[in-house]
């Protein structure tokens, strides 16, 4: 039975701008994809991780990837969908078909390439211990404000019942599947199995997990890095 990492990396990393796939983007020398798919290998409870690619980069990605796979772990890549949903479809749908034994199905984006091993191991452990669907948080900093169209403030919602929601998010199998069958689209796939009725529970993140998104996160990872605390 095994534990497969989706891992949407379809997107152009428009904001991060650089012209390129954001995935493919390096941060000192070794891309984000790379980082991110280590990561999940090196966690030690993941045994197969299924990329989805821009269309016209699966041949970079395969090449760039093709390394990290190891006995323990195999590397598949295949073309990713329009939105982030589509890409997370697309890959599920691959395991599902290629993957015979597919159990626990992580989704954990590209971005997110410095997430720490413990993370990962919480949500399979997790799951592993019967919960349906499983996502790492973190409590908030800041203030949030509810608006309205215009900007004007309608609600101050209470901030220790707020959590910041990183990836990976663990499912089991059927859970996600049905979760994608609905046909909506989300920003994160534990959005889609509330919609099931189904509970998603919560683990301790970690502040490393952050998605590079602007070319400031993209700063204070190199910082991280330069630091030496990944
Ligand atoms: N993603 C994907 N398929 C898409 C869009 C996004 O697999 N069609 C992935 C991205 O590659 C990323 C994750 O979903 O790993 C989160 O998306 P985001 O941070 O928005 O990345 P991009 O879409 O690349 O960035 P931008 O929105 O700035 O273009
Ligand atoms: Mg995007």
């Amino acid at each position: 039975m095994s534990v497969v990492a989706l891992v949407p990396a379809a997107g152009r990393g428009e904001r991060l701008g650089y012209g390129m796939a954001k995935a493919l983007v390096p941060v000192n020398g070794v891309p984000l994809l790379v980082r991110a798919v280590r990561g999940l290998l090196d966690a030690g409870c993941v045994q197969h991780v299924v990329v989805a690619a821009p269309p016209s980069d699966v041949d970079t990605m395969c090449t760039v990837t093709a390394s990290l796979a190891s006995a323990g772990g195999a590397v598949h890549v295949l073309a990713g969908g329009a939105e982030r949903t589509d890409s997370v479809r697309l890959a599920l749908e691959y395991a599902l078909r290629e993957i015979p034994d597919t159990r626990i199905v992580l989704v954990h984006d590209a971005a997110r390439a410095f997430t720490p091993g413990e993370v990962v191991r919480r949500v399979v452990e997790a799951v592993e211990a019967g919960r349906p669907a499983v996502i790492p948080v973190l409590p908030m900093a800041d203030t949030v404000k509810q608006v309205d169209a215009g900007g004007v403030v309608v609600a101050t919602p209470d901030r220790s019942a707020l959590r910041i929601v990183q990836t990976p998010q663990g499912f089991t199998a059927d859970v996600l599947l049905r979760a994608h069958a609905s046909g909506v689209r989300a920003t994160d796939d534990a959005g889609l199995v509330e919609r099931l009725g189904v509970a998603v529970t919560t683990v301790a993140g970690h502040p490393n997990a952050m998605k590079i998104t602007t070319p400031f996160d993209l700063a204070v990872a190199e910082a991280l890095l330069t630091g030496g605390t990944t």
